[in-house]
């Protein structure tokens, strides 16, 4: 089953339809082990997974510890705050001082767009045979979280056979801050690839017209896409628009932190015009699930009562559902 060419996970755009179905394989299995009892798989004992996060995490780098954990791995874990940073060490050396101490896999989370891969590429070009997993940089790429996102959607559509075919003909409606957001540029790429009908909706100052776009063509320094055929991506500015035939729907946070400018009127117009309720669900035609992957402005993206609402609102199967998918990206790493 496992034919896996990646040495690094980077950047979903260079992902293939065999690689999505090979991850929602393998994180099917790791989802069907039990989770009491004999919870450590043998399956990485004597390897040692990094974790460097150099901007806030609470989900990933938990779920990502968790997950080496249950194969066995050794973990270490870095904090920017307490480190040799401070003293005038670069990224790079930090990133060789943790290979120098034995490390696999370094699961990376940067602030800036493309220090993953710039640390990928150096640490090829110096020889070293540690994998690289990108954990979210910039506005650029979260690959893993959209791989939790197709294995909770295609759980969701086909539980007992979870795969990329499970969203071929989908509408999945991607609410908000589209602009400022690597959660919606990845899951872009990992929707389009299993042929779901993506729709877009957000106001232009978060929504560019540009996103339409967006998977039109493999990103710079990649040669071809590995999609022959990938599904739609449609713009609507109005949620009354884009929820009528929606077969879920994924809201994303405000990134505040993010916004260079004032882009939006205030958070109660927002909420106003985007934010997600259960009235303004049914919108939708029928009952669909509601995705966020957090940390979630409750009562802005989200009501509450829709965003607590375990019979609509997948927002904690996300969280669950990320332990397997993680495992299944470090134990593909290390081959
Ligand atoms: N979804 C996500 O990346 O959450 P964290 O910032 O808590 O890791």
């Amino acid at each position: 089953m496992t034919r896996w060419s990646h040495r690094h996970v980077l950047d979903l755009a260079a992902f293939s339809s065999h690689d999505y179905a090979t991850v929602l394989e393998l994180a099917s299995r790791f989802h069907a082990l039990p989770t009491a009892g004999a919870r450590r798989l043998p399956a990485l004992q004597g390897r040692l997974v990094t974790t460097l996060f150099f901007e806030p995490s609470t989900r990933t780098r938990s779920s990502f510890e968790l997950a080496a954990r249950r194969l066995s791995a050794d973990v270490q874990s870095f904090s920017p705050a307490s480190s040799a940073l401070s003293k005038g060490e670069s990224l790079l050396d930090t990133a060789r001082t943790y290979v120098a101490m034995g490390s696999d896999v370094l699961v990376v989370r940067h602030s800036c767009a493309g220090v993953p891969a710039a640390l990928a590429r150096d640490l090829d070009q110096a020889g070293e045979r540690v994998a690289v997993l990108n954990a979210g940089d910039g506005l650029h790429s979260h690959p893993s979280q959209a791989l939790l996102d197709l294995f909770t959607l295609a759980r969701h559509f086909a539980p007992e056979a979870p795969s990329p075919e499970a969203l071929r003909g989908r509408r999945i409606v991607i609410v908000g801050d589209v602009l400022h957001s690597r959660v919606a540029r990845s899951n872009l790429w990992a929707l389009s690839a299993c042929g779901a009908e993506v729709v877009l909706c957000g106001p232009a100052t978060l929504l560019p017209q540009s996103f339409a776009d967006f998977v039109a063509a493999p990103p710079p320094g990649q040669e071809h896409d590995p999609i022959a055929q990938r599904g739609s991506v449609r713009l609507e500015r109005r949620l009354e628009d884009a929820l009528p035939g929606a077969d879920a729907v994924m809201t994303l946070r405000l990134q505040k932190e993010r916004m260079r400018q004032h882009l939006i009127t205030s958070l109660e117009s927002y909420h106003r015009s985007y934010g997600l309720n259960h009235q303004r669900l049914e919108l939708c035609g029928k009952p669909v699930p509601v995705l966020h992957p957090g940390p979630v402005n409750r009562g802005v993206e989200l009501s509450g009562p829709l965003l607590d609402d375990s019979s609509c609102s997948l927002v904690e199967e996300q969280v669950r559902n990320g332990i397997p998918v993680r495992m299944a990206l470090l134990y593909l790493l290390n081959g």
